[in-house]
C-alpha cells in the first residue's frame, strides 16, 4: 500500500509542477511583453480601431440631441454618454467617436498623454474646437512643448497659471491640510534620529528623468550623508508595508518617516514652470523642510518665504551641502525655515488662489463634500464656453474667439547636470525634445492644408 500512495503522490508533484511551471512561463512572457511596452518609443503607440457597432448607438448621426455635444477622443471619462448640467447650461459629453460628424458636435477633447497625432479627429472643421487637458509631466508627451501644437486648441487646462482654467495647485488639498502639525517633531528629536539616519531623504524609483536628479543628488553626496528609500541610489530600505508605490506614499507610517528628517529632497521628475507635485507639498505638511528642483516659479506658491531651500539659488551642489550641513547644525536657524508651521501661512497669492478654487484634489485621502474634480471643473467651463458663443451668434454678434498659446504649456528642452553641477544641455532628453519638435511641425502643416496625419509623412519629412 505505502509505494502506491507514493506513486499517487509523485504524480500529483509531477502535474502540480508542470502546471506551475506553465504558469511561470505564461507570466514571465507577458511580463516580457509589457516590459517591451515601457521602453522609450518615439512615437507614441497606433490607437486601436474604434467598433462602431460596440459604442453607443449606430444611430448617433441622426439621433436629436437638443445640447451641444463635446467628445472625449482621446478615452478619459468612461462615460459613453454624460448629460453634465453645469449651473445655467448643459452639454452631452461623450467618448463615442461616432459623434465626430454630428451636426451639434462643437469641441473634441483631449487627455494630453494619450494625444496621438496618428489618431486625430481630421480634416478638422473650421467649426471644430479643441479643448487640451493636460496635468502630467513634460516628459509624458514633448508634443506640448511647441507652439505648432499648442496653438491648435481653443480651450487648455494645464498646471501652468496661463492656461484657460489652471490646476497648478492640483496636488495641494487645502491650506489647513498644509498647515497640520499631526506629524511635526521638534528639531531635537530630529538631531536624535541622526544616530541612524542622515540629515536628508531621498526617495524615487524613476532613475533616468530629464530633471536629471539622480545626477545632482550623486554630486551632494560627496558631501553629505542622504539616505535613500527607492530604487535610485538605493541605500536604505523601506518597511514592507510602504514599498508598494502607490498606497504606502500616502501612509500614515510614510509621513512619520518623513518627519524625522530634517530635509527632504522634493524634485520633480521633469522642469516646467508651475509643475509641482504631492513631493513638493508632502514634506511641508508634514513639517520637513523641502529641496526643490523643479519649477523656476516655486517661490510663488510657497506657504512662506521661509519654508524651503530652492537648489536653483545655489551654484554647486558643493555650496548647497554646506548651506544644509550649516542649518543642521544651528537649531535656531533650522527652526526659522518652520516656524510658518506655527505662525501660519503668509503668503498671499496661494490664499487667494485657494479661497477661490472651485475643485478639489482626488489624490489624498482629504476630500471635501462640496468639492467638484478639477475634470468636471473643465468640462463645465468649456460647456459655457461654447454656449456664450451659442448664445452671441444667435443675437447675430460675433462669437468669440479662443486660442491657446505656448504659455498654456510649452516647457522648456531637458536639462542634465555637468562635473560642477551646473546645468547644461542634456544629450538623450534634448533629442527627444527636438524630435518632438519636428513632428509638431509636420503634423500642423497637415492640419493646416486639411490632410489627415500618417507617420509615414511624418518619416518623409524628418529625413529631408
Ligand atoms: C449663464 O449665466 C451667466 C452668468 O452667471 C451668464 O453670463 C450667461 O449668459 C448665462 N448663460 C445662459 C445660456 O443663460
Ligand atoms: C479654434 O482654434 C482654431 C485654430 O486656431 C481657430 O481656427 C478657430 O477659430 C478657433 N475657434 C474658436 C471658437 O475660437
Ligand atoms: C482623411 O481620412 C478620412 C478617414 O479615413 C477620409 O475619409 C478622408 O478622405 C481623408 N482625407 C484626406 C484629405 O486625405
Amino acid at each position: 500500500m505505502f509505494p502506491v500512495v507514493r506513486q499517487c503522490l509523485f504524480r500529483y508533484f509531477l502535474v502540480a509542477f508542470l502546471i506551475i511551471f506553465a504558469i511561470i512561463m505564461i507570466l514571465g512572457f507577458t511580463m516580457l511583453i509589457t516590459g517591451e511596452e515601457k521602453v522609450f518609443i518615439n512615437e507614441p503607440m497606433v490607437f486601436k480601431e474604434v467598433d462602431h457597432h460596440k459604442l453607443g448607438s449606430a444611430d448617433a448621426l441622426q439621433e436629436n440631441i437638443a445640447h451641444p455635444i463635446i467628445v472625449w477622443w482621446t478615452k478619459f471619462t468612461g462615460e459613453q454618454f454624460n448629460v453634465l448640467k453645469c449651473k445655467n447650461v448643459t452639454c452631452v459629453f461623450t467618448e463615442d467617436r461616432h459623434y465626430k460628424y454630428h451636426p451639434n458636435t462643437k469641441v473634441f477633447m483631449f487627455y494630453g498623454t494619450d494625444f496621438t497625432p496618428n489618431d486625430l479627429p481630421l480634416p478638422r472643421k473650421p467649426h471644430h474646437e479643441w479643448a487640451l487637458l493636460h496635468e502630467e509631466s513634460p516628459k509624458n508627451n514633448y508634443l506640448f512643448s511647441h507652439k505648432p501644437i499648442m496653438t491648435l486648441f481653443n480651450h487648455t487646462c494645464t498646471f501652468r497659471r496661463e492656461s484657460d482654467y489652471p490646476i497648478s495647485t492640483q496636488h495641494l488639498p487645502t491650506l489647513e491640510w498644509l498647515q497640520d502639525t499631526t506629524y511635526l517633531l521638534p528639531t531635537s528629536e530630529k538631531t536624535r534620529y541622526q544616530s541612524e539616519l542622515a540629515p536628508i531623504l531621498y526617495v524615487h524609483s524613476d532613475c533616468d528623468t530629464p530633471s536629471d536628479r539622480d545626477t545632482y543628488v550623486k554630486y551632494l553626496q560627496k558631501y553629505m550623508k542622504i539616505d535613500s528609500y527607492g530604487s535610485c541610489l538605493h541605500n536604505k530600505d523601506l518597511p514592507k508595508h510602504l514599498v508598494d508605490p502607490i498606497n504606502g506614499m500616502s501612509h500614515k507610517d510614510f509621513y512619520k518617516l518623513i518627519a524625522k528628517y530634517k530635509f527632504a529632497f522634493s524634485m520633480e521628475n521633469g522642469i516646467c514652470d508651475d509643475y509641482m507635485t504631492e513631493k513638493l507639498w508632502r514634506p511641508l505638511m508634514v513639517g520637513t523642510v523641502p529641496v526643490i528642483l523643479g519649477s523656476s516659479k516655486v517661490r510663488d506658491f510657497l506657504p512662506h518665504e521661509k519654508s524651503a531651500i530652492i537648489i536653483d539659488d545655489f551654484d554647486t551642489a558643493e555650496s548647497l551641502a554646506k548651506y544644509l550641513l550649516y542649518l543642521n547644525r544651528n537649531d535656531e536657524e533650522y527652526e526659522k525655515y518652520l516656524q510658518w508651521k506655527k505662525t501660519g501661512i503668509t503668503n498671499k497669492y496661494l490664499k487667494d488662489l485657494m479661497a477661490h478654487r472651485e475643485w478639489d484634489t482626488s489624490d489624498e485621502e482629504v476630500m471635501h463634500d462640496s468639492g467638484i474634480s478639477y475634470i468636471e471643473g473643465f468640462q463645465c467651463f468649456v460647456c459655457q464656453r461654447v454656449h456664450e458663443n451659442m448664445r452671441l451668434e444667435k443675437e447675430g454678434k460675433m462669437p468669440k474667439v479662443y486660442q491657446a498659446t505656448l504659455e498654456h504649456y510649452g516647457c522648456p528642452a531637458p536639462i542634465q547636470f555637468n562635473a560642477q553641477s551646473q546645468r547644461v544641455d542634456s544629450d538623450k532628453w534634448k533629442y527627444e525634445w527636438q524630435h518632438h519638435k519636428m513632428i509638431a511641425e509636420k503634423l500642423r502643416h497637415s492640419i493646416d492644408n486639411g490632410n489627415n496625419f500618417t507617420w509615414k509623412d511624418a518619416h518623409i519629412f524628418l529625413q529631408n
